[in-house]
């Protein structure tokens, strides 16, 4: 039995979990969103500053809120791409400097597999299987993976410009909402989507370009829609019911590519499953278009807890403890 401490600093969440055998002892995030809302955006210098500060602290209750001390630690795990080169350095160079001082070995993990695995930290884990089609939806990250096995992710797709998220806190700027845009943009929308809007002629959804790329691609282009809610906003100033209709709108054209882009993806490897990570993935719409879509196709979309689809690094310490143990055999 091995107990594992994962480290994770990619971005603007500084957090540290302990797992043991795949189950969560402890999970502490610590963020810096507060400190770049009014940015509209992460500004790396700020977010590395923070992990500097936090990391220690976060640490010391990771280890309290597990009820264990270092001494309990068998393997130290943490993320070494992809994300903000002087985050990653700040949790990289700390759990090296712990696997050192305790003479614990060291695994390095890559964030964007994490985020997948975080469904096998999941109440139904015993359900998932090998092969599936991963899709990581994030603020730094849009990507459908083929994945076979812990060690053998096939990249298909990613997005040529923004990700989905990006693209999200990007158009709740332009709307003037705040950040992080995603929960925002769903709130917004949200609104725009009980029928006692809809009669209204001025109500009408927007039509915003989905881009579907070319036919054999399951690639993303998200600035043009991105434009296009700048172009309709035009700097003036606009009533909430009409950014409701914008959010809405917005949504509506980006999860249409997402859908297409999956589903095509489960047709053309001839599988079934699909699991889901990314902070994007929490958004309640989103959820309700794939669940419709399983009933009506047989495919089976999985997602992790909200906790564990945001950036956390019990998904570091889980995959590094599978991957330690894994490479010992
Ligand atoms: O996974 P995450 O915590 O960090 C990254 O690795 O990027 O994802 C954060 C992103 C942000 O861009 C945020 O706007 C988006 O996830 N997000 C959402 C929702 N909640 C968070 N996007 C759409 N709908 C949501 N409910
Ligand atoms: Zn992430």
């Amino acid at each position: 039995m091995i107990t594992t401490l994962g480290v994770e600093t990619s971005c603007d969440e500084t957090a540290i979990a302990v797992i043991r055998e795949g189950r969560i002892l402890s999970s502490v995030v610590s963020s810096s969103v507060p400190l770049h809302e009014r940015f509209g955006g992460v500004i790396p210098e700020i977010a590395s500053r923070y992990h500097i500060e936090y990391v220690n602290k976060v640490a010391k209750r990771a280890l309290r809120n597990a009820k264990i001390t270092f001494d309990d630690l068998d393997l130290i795990a943490a993320t070494e791409t992809p994300g903000l080169p002087g985050s990653l350095l700040v949790g990289l160079s700390f759990a090296r400097a712990m696997s050192y001082a305790l003479d614990l070995p060291f695994i390095n993990v890559n964030h964007v597999h994490a985020h997948l695995f975080a469904n096998f930290l999941s109440k139904d884990s015993e359900r998932l299987r090998f092969p599936f089609v991963g899709c990581v939806v994030s603020g730094g990250h849009t990507n459908i993976f083929i994945c076979r096995s812990l060690k053998d992710f096939e990249l298909i797709g990613k997005t040529k410009d923004d990700a989905i998220g990006e693209a999200f806190d990007k158009v709740a700027k332009i709307l003037g909402i705040g950040y992080p845009g995603g929960p925002k943009i769903e709130k917004y929308a949200r609104i725009f989507s009980r029928p006692a809007f809809m009669p209204v002629k001025s109500n009408k959804p927007i039509n915003f370009p989905r881009a579907y790329m070319d036919n054999d691609s399951f690639d993303f282009s998200l600035s043009g829609i991105k434009t296009a809610v700048l172009y309709h906003v035009k700097k003036k100033k606009i009533s909430r019911r009409e950014i409701s209709r914008i959010s809405w709108s917005f949504q509506e054209a980006v999860f249409d590519v997402l859908a297409e882009r999956v589903g095509k993806a489960c047709k053309k490897f001839k599988i079934k499953d699909v699991f889901f990570g990314g902070g994007v993935i929490s958004n309640g719409r989103l959820r309700a278009k794939f669940e419709r879509i399983s009933v009506n196709s047989g495919y089976r979309f999985f997602y992790p807890p909200p906790a564990l689809c945001v950036d956390n690094a019990a998904m570091i310490a889980g995959l590094g403890e599978v991957l330690f143990k894994n490479k010992k055999q």
